[in-house]
């Protein structure tokens, strides 16, 4: 696998080659919150006569439609916005049947001694790919999907495109509190006016810019883990897209092993304020302070902060 610059398409140019199979994108990335330009990536990977796969989850299709901007497969985590509640786990592959399989070295057109030679691309046409994934994958590795988390699903995705649009009025209004905020060193989030990804937001989702993006807090690394240790609002844990808004400090967290955490550069420490937050308003309206105010859409008051086990652990024993 070979990265590229998702804020830079003729990164992806560059990083094509012979053996390229496919491009693979976020339409909006977890947790950077980047959007990414789906168009000028799209005829990239064209160009190469290779797929582009898109993951919409944190877009879902309320925000943005990828198959309109040139994708040809669309991946979902349903387990995230399109539930809503995060009860179930699911995924979801959208084969848009435009691709060309016939000029491209994948599944869909070499002969399967699986299935007596067949090409499924020829047999099946613009259903080749999303045949592959039931008589490749799904025979191979079974990931089906069980009943009740099928109807969880169904059940959560009903208000999805209420859901979704809250979600994004609120994270604009934590965001623009966050920037007004002192002991906020920046924000990154693509719906404020001055941010790198504001053109790409107004012309692929201007609906909303989602509802996850990340801050930095002044104080560095201690200064983040003390925020996400001190919230009562936000949850700290990492599953996005549910009715509870969430914080987590990837460094501390999620990205400790990470090579470039290591680096130690105490003005890349971030804390990622994953926000889906329909609920906040109410709280601080309740309290008089913190994150929520100024949000428009309260509905019911929540706090929940989900410490890390072994934290919780520590503070079991401590306590006797
Ligand atoms: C953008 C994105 N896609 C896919 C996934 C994978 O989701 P799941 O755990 O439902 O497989 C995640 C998980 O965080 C994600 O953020």
């Amino acid at each position: 696998m070979k990265w590229a610059d998702a804020t830079d398409p003729e990164s992806f140019r560059a990083a094509l080659s012979p053996k390229t199979k496919a491009v693979f994108i976020e339409s909006i990335a977890n947790p950077g919150g980047i959007i990414t330009d789906i168009e000028a990536i799209a005829k990239i990977a064209h160009s190469a006569d290779v797929p582009l796969i898109v993951d919409n989850t944190l877009a879902s299709p309320y925000l943005i439609r990828p198959f309109e901007w040139g994708a040809d497969i669309i991946l979902h985590s349903a387990t995230k916005f399109l539930g809503g509640h995060g009860n179930s786990m699911a995924g979801l592959i959208v084969d848009g049947g435009k691709f060309d399989w016939a000029a491209a070295s994948t599944p869909p057109c070499r002969s399967l001694p699986l299935y007596h030679g067949m090409k499924l691309w020829e047999t099946f046409g613009d259903m080749a790919y999303a045949i592959a994934c039931r008589v490749l994958a799904l025979r191979d590795l079974g990931p089906a999907l069980s009943p009740m988390n099928a109807f969880l699903i169904l059940q959560g995705n009903r208000n999805a495109a209420a859901a979704m649009q809250r979600h994004c009025d609120n994270a604009l209004a934590v965001a623009r509190w966050l920037k007004a905020n002192p002991k906020v060193a920046w924000v990154n989030y693509a719906g404020l006016e001055d941010n790198p990804c504001y053109a790409l937001h107004r012309k692929y989702c201007p609906k909303g810019a989602g509802s996850v993006f990340t801050f930095g807090v002044k104080g560095g690394y201690e200064a983040g883990m003390r925020l996400v240790n001190s919230v009562r609002l936000f949850s700290h844990l990492a599953n996005i897209g549910d009715t509870r808004s969430l914080i987590i400090h990837p460094a501390s967290t999620t990205h400790a092993n990470s090579k470039r955490r290591i680096a130690q550069k105490p003005a890349r420490r971030r804390c990622g304020a994953l926000s889906s937050d329909r609920e906040c308003g109410r709280h601080h309206r309740r309290s008089g302070s913190g994150l929520g105010r100024g949000i428009t859409h309260p509905s019911r008051p929540r706090v929940m902060l989900r410490c890390e086990r072994s934290e919780l652990e520590a503070r079991a024993g401590s306590s006797g």
